[in-house]
């Protein structure tokens, strides 16, 4: 038994040791972890199962027979982070640039069917040069089995993936179809087609990490929902993400243990400035309502106009959907609808409940969002949250104007709680261009054509820039102060905790995509 228990062993070893001592120097030379070291950063100590160790390819092309690495360059199992059970893989970078074979692909879909049969989160720890090349169309077919099943498990289990080398070709796609994508500064970068084929076909010359790095996923494709400056952040970054999800469709978040305190917060009665078209930062306002220091951003640096994220309110798990008047003034583009409604679907899927805050002066006009299709991108906000049967509360701090008053989770579509500030302005528009439009005969008519048009912007004004006018007609639930407003929501989001939609029977909806 001795020596059967040394040849286990051997091999074991010979596994944790990847593509050899030399390539694991070379991985910590680029600062980055190796894939062993990442999962045990990763999950609980102790609590890592490993599944599919001793796997080995089946390629004798190109002399592929001679090299085999146990593990076949991805480590595949089990554990827990904080207590919760996930299911990891983690692609190993030493072992044939953590490309994919036919089995590397293997071994991640049975992790998958195992995270979809039981019900809990799939984390991907993403470091691949893409299809092995030395496989071919068995490769290729091994990604498609990847992205098959990540459309299976998607709004079944929280999907996460960390994006932490080059992931090139085939390995963008597995992360573009789960749910959160967070990428690490400096050492990951995704591309469809590297520089070179890029400067081939289109003559254009572009470096990985223009092409691809975190920073222009962050910034300007929005395909990174978070950046991370090294792997240790990264990993504490997909920690603090799924401490906010439950485990499945079929569960709720956790909540943490909370006393209630601090309830009334007079901060909130001093952000929102006299001078309607002075900007101030929603972030003071998310941070005014929220439990201390739970907010977690996503998609920060990607359409800043809109904020979402998930936080914790008297310990409960929300996601908040927020206007942001610092940037374009809040308003609505392609972008920050196509941002917003994204978050949005995720939060639905999940069971979390969506806050919104509000001060949104409408949708940006031009022939730029037009041709880029506004109509369709402003449609899948509208979508989203009319499709969302999660209980859904909006605060109303100034502007709802226009169709985005509409879109911005009013009641008409499904709210089930909206208050506002003394401060809100409901309308159709600003009162000044209102008046403009509907007094223009008498604005003309006028001697002082200037001292009219001021008078009809007061009548406009007057009637329509405060709550009071939806609030009458029951628009509107209830007009709050602002330093009420963290109670208020602790309470109507408790007061929502059994909520229950059944929506008509249906294949799926066709949200304008
Ligand atoms: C097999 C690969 C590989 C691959 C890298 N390696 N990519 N082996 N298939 N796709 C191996 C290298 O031979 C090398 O082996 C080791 O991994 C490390 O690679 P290096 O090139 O030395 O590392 P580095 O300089 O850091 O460059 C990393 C890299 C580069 C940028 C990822 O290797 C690269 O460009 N690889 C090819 C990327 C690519 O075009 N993939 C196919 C995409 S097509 P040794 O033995 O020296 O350690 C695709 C189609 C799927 O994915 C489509 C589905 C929709």
């Amino acid at each position: 038994m001795e020596d059967k228990i040394k040849i286990l062993n051997d091999k074991l070893t010979q596994a944790y040791l990847g593509g050899g001592q030399q390539r694991i120097d070379k991985q910590h030379e680029k600062k980055k972890l190796t894939a062993r070291e990442r999962v045990d950063y990763l999950m609980d100590e102790g609590s890592f199962e490993e599944i599919g160790a001793l796997v080995t390819h089946r390629t004798k092309d190109f002399g592929m027979e001679n090299q085999k690495f146990y593990g076949d360059g991805v480590i595949t199992g089990y554990g827990t982070v904080d207590g919760r059970l996930v299911y990891v893989f983690a692609q190993d970078f030493t072992v044939f640039g953590g490309s994919l074979s036919e089995t590397h692909a293997e071994k991640i879909c049975k992790i998958m069917d195992l995270a979809v049969k039981v019900g809990a989160p799939l984390i991907g720890l993403n470091d691949s040069g893409g299809a092995r090349i030395q496989e071919g169309v068995r490769s290729l077919g091994g990604y498609a089995d990847i992205f098959y099943r990540n459309v299976q498990a998607s709004g079944v289990i929280p999907q996460i993936s960390a994006i932490m080398g080059p992931c090139a070709g085939g390995a963008v796609y597995s992360p573009a179809m789960t749910d959160f994508t967070i990428m690490v500064q400096d050492t990951s970068y995704m591309f469809v087609t590297g520089p070179n084929v890029v400067k081939t076909v289109t003559n254009e010359e572009v470096s990985s990490e223009e092409l691809g790095g975190a920073s222009t996923h962050s910034v300007k494709s929005g395909v990174a929902h978070k950046t991370a400056s090294n792997d240790i952040e990264c990993l504490e970054s997909v920690k603090q993400l799924l401490s906010y999800m439950p485990q499945s469709n079929t569960e709720k978040a956790l909540d943490i243990p909370f006393e209630l305190q601090d309830e009334i917060r007079d901060v909130l009665s001093n952000i929102v400035p006299d001078n309607a078209n002075k900007p101030y930062d929603m972030h003071d306002v998310i941070a005014g309502i929220i439990d201390q220091d739970s907010f977690y951003e996503i998609h920060k640096d990607y359409a800043e106009n809109i904020i979402v994220g998930f936080a914790r309110l008297g310990g409960k798990s929300i996601g908040i959907v927020a206007n942001q008047p610092m940037f374009l003034a809040g308003v609505l583009d392609v972008n920050s609808s196509k941002k917003g409604a994204r978050f949005v679907r995720f939060c639905d899927a999940f069971n979390i409940p969506l806050l919104v805050l509000e001060d949104v002066p409408g949708f940006l006009p031009g022939t730029d969002q037009e041709w880029n299709g506004i109509i369709v991108h402003g449609a899948k906000l509208l979508y989203a949250f009319s499709e969302a049967t999660v209980p859904r509360v909006t605060v109303i701090t100034r502007k709802a104007y226009g169709g985005a008053y509409d879109v911005m989770n009013s009641k008409h579509i499904g709210a089930d709680m909206n208050f506002a500030w003394p401060s809100a302005e409901i309308a159709v528009m600003g009162a000044k261009g209102a008046a403009e439009i509907i007094f223009k005969r008498d604005i003309q008519a006028a001697e002082d054509k200037e001292a009219k048009w001021k008078e009809k912007e007061a009548e406009y004004a007057d009637l329509f820039a405060n709550p009071y006018s939806a609030a009458e007609r029951g628009f509107i639930d209830e007009v709050i102060l602002p330093k009420d407003t963290r109670r208020k929501l602790i309470k109507a989001f408790a007061m929502l905790e059994d909520k229950d939609v059944n929506r008509p029977k249906r294949k799926h909806g066709n949200i304008p995509l």
